[in-house]
């Protein structure tokens, strides 16, 4: 057999002996996704991914994703060995927003409700009233718009300003983007659909505005692959990372998902729109860590209990 298949059975066996269980982002590479789910773990977006890992048994928990996931992980489940084949997979979102100034961009507006991003570290999450993933994030804060909250948002400039749009809440913005994201391109993307006009478009709302005001369907990961399911059309565009096509095209084999355009000045950039953070995730490193329990995330306690307020909030808020 090959290597890698070689590998997945490796990999199989070691999960059953460490007593452990394997989460991916569906931004990962296949192999880890499908090797996820066929081993009794989960293939889902960050929320899901929270959740699943808080309330397995499992001793252990392989992280496939970034950085953030894995220490989402670790706040909520501080007992438990979590591993990752990467620890370096970190986020522009998460890099761009540094406590420190963070939170003096707080303490500039106490009058505000904190809400943040899951990309971020341990300890800008700390510093927050409400985290949210951008599966939840506009219902969080609808319902604070609805109590009379002012909110402070971070880190990801687009979706603060399409949460905005969407609630009308008084929302003020940390300035920071997606690298993926931020890349997709509204001329491109009319050009493509005037090619494909029976094509539907689907869109991740940390994408540009004028990308996102093109979309039939705006949504976090689970709501793209929710859109695909549900939208008769035959046809997709999709404006979010590429490792997403993997599982939109295994679960509707009728349909073509199509990438969005991620350069201007009409030079098209076929690969742009992968994280290369999601991709430092590879099927010898989850060997490595599982045999070896390197890529041991650590989350000092303390600091943990603290970020672990905002966290439970949302689950709570999602149940
Ligand atoms: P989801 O919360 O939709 O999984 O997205 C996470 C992410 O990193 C998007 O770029
Ligand atoms: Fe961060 Fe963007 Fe990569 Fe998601 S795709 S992990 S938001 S850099």
């Amino acid at each position: 057999p090959s290597e890698r298949l070689q590998l997945k059975d490796r990999i199989r066996q070691l999960l059953r002996e460490r007593d452990a269980v394997m989460v991916s982002h569906y931004y990962v590479h296949p192999d880890l996704q499908d090797l996820a789910e066929e081993t009794g773990g989960l293939v889902s977006d960050s929320l899901e991914m929270a959740r699943f890992g808080r309330d397995h048994a499992a001793r252990t928990l392989v992280v496939s994703g970034v950085r953030f996931m894995g220490e989402t992980a670790k706040i909520l489940s501080p007992d438990k060995r979590v591993l990752m084949p990467d620890l370096d997979a970190n986020c522009s979102l998460d890099l761009g927003c540094p406590v420190d100034a963070f939170s003096a961009f707080c303490d500039a507006h106490p009058d505000r409700t904190v809400v943040v991003y899951a990309n971020t570290s341990a300890a800008v999450k700390a510093r927050a009233d409400w985290l949210v993933t951008s599966s939840c994030a506009l219902d969080v804060v609808r319902a604070l718009h609805a109590q009379g909250r002012k909110i402070l948002w971070g880190p990801d400039r687009h979706l603060g300003d399409y949460i905005r749009r969407e609630t009308g809440a008084d929302m003020v913005s940390w300035q920071g983007a997606c690298i993926v994201h931020d890349e997709f391109k509204a001329l491109e993307l009319e050009l493509l659909m005037k090619d494909h006009p029976a094509a539907r478009v689907l869109v991740h709302p940390e994408s540009p505005a004028d990308v996102v005001a093109l979309a039939d369907a705006v949504g976090s990961t689970s709501a793209i692959l929710n859109a695909a399911r549900q939208m008769e059309a035959k046809e997709f565009i999709v404006a979010t990372d590429t490792g997403m096509l993997h599982k939109l095209r295994t679960l509707n084999p009728g349909k073509t998902f199509i990438e969005a355009p991620t350069a201007g000045n009409g030079a098209t950039c076929k690969s742009c729109a992968h994280c290369p953070w999601m991709a430092m995730n590879g099927l010898a490193d989850v060997a490595r860590v599982l045999e070896t329990g390197a890529g041991e995330v650590q989350v000092d306690p303390a600091l943990g209990l603290r970020a672990r307020v905002p966290i439970d909030r949302m689950l709570a808020f999602t149940a």
